[in-house]
Order: C-alpha cells, then structure tokens, then sequence
C-alpha cells in the first residue's frame, strides 16, 4: 500500500489539483463565502479573516499516513485559477478507506469539473495509495452531489434519517461509496 503518501499535483484534461497557495485568498474567500456553495456544507459562509485560517491549515495538510489526515487541494481550471476544493480524507488505514467531498463556484459548475478532479482522486485512491473503499457522505436534498456521485459509479448505501441537527432542522444524511474492484470494472 502507499501510505504514507506526500502530496503531489494531480493533471487531467479539464483541471489541476493542487496545494492551496497563500495568494489563493480571494479566490477561497469567493467560494466559502457564498450561501449557495454553503447551503449544504457543515459550515456558515465564512469571514475573510476565517478563510485566511483554513487556508494555512489546509495547506500544511499533505501528508496521508494516519486515520483522519486529509488533503484539502485546490481545483485549478486550464489558466491556473481555483475553481473550488477537493477534500480527501483518510478515514481507516486498517480497512483501507477514505471519505471524498467537493465544493465548487458556481460559475464553474456545469462543466465536469467536479468530475474529473473526484476522479483523479479517485484513480489516486485506487492505484497509488492501495485503498480499497471510498465514501462520500451528503445531504439528499443536495442533487448536484448526489448526480456527481452517481456519475461516478458510487452506489447509494443508504440514508440515516434526521441523522443530524443541520442549520436550524433535522437533516438526513445520505452514504455513497465506490469500491476498488467497482472503480476499475
Ligand atoms: C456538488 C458540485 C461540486 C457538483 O458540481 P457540478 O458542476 O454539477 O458537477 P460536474 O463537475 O460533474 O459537472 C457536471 C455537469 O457538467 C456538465 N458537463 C459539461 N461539460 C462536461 C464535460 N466535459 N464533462 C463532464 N460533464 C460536463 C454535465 O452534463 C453536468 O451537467 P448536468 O448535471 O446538467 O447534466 C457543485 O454543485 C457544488 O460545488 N455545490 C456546492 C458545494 C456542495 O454542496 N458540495 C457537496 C457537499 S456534500
């Protein structure tokens, strides 16, 4: 298996993953600021000052080896702009698995975008790292992460009902995963 792994960049056809940098401040502030992109992640619209923190963090994160170390790399479009985040979490190196999560600006949904950069990290996943399961966890009134999901080939496993207290209201939470045989079939 290769863990522990250091990040490196990731090419596709559409994007780039790679490190969040200092000068993408504005560019992340745009997008963890904005309701929509917010509306279902665990989060509020944040404050520039905010940003500034998850930024430094999530920039020193690029190492996997232990269960909860995460990448949090930034999606680039062909003129090396950030279009959005990836997030990629190493939940169980015992059962070789991790979670993946996506966030993107609005102006640059509709494209693939999403899909490629999952699917880079899932190709990462699946051949570099050795995983054997990946999972996404989302909220089922969120149809764009869910048709991303599906497009990837990740099966529904289940919904936990009224799982969490959301912004103000039960919230169901709705389990997806691909497996690694699935990933290659
Ligand atoms: C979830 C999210 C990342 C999905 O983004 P997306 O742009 O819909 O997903 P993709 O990048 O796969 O793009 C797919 C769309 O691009 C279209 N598309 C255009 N060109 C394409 C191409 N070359 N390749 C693939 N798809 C293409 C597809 O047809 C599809 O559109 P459709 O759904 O109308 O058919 C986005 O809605 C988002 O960031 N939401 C806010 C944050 C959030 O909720 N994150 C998830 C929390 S669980």
């Amino acid at each position: 298996m290769g863990l522990p792994w250091d990040f490196h960049p990731l090419d596709g056809r559409l994007v780039r993953l790679d490190l969040l940098r200092p000068d993408d401040l504005a560019a992340l502030h745009e997008l963890q600021s904005d309701p929509e992109v917010c509306r279902y992640l665990l989060y509020e619209p944040r404050s520039l000052e905010k940003v500034a923190e998850v930024l430094e963090r999530d920039a020193a994160a690029t190492r996997l080896a232990e269960p909860d170390d995460y990448v949090q790399p930034a999606i680039r479009d062909a003129s090396g702009c950030l279009v959005g985040t990836m997030y990629f979490r190493l939940t169980s190196v015992d059962d070789r698995t991790a979670e993946i999560g996506w966030a993107l600006m609005p102006r640059a949904q509709g494209r693939g975008y999403a899909r490629e950069a999952a699917s880079l990290l899932l190709d990462l996943a699946f051949g570099e790292l050795g995983l054997h399961r990946v999972y996404a966890e989302l909220d089922p009134r969120n149809e764009a992460s869910v048709a991303l999901c599906l497009r990837l080939g990740m099966r529904h496993e289940g919904q936990f009902l009224e799982h969490m207290w959301f912004k103000g209201e039960w919230a169901d939470t709705g389990h997806y995963a691909v497996l690694e045989r699935e990933w290659r079939g």
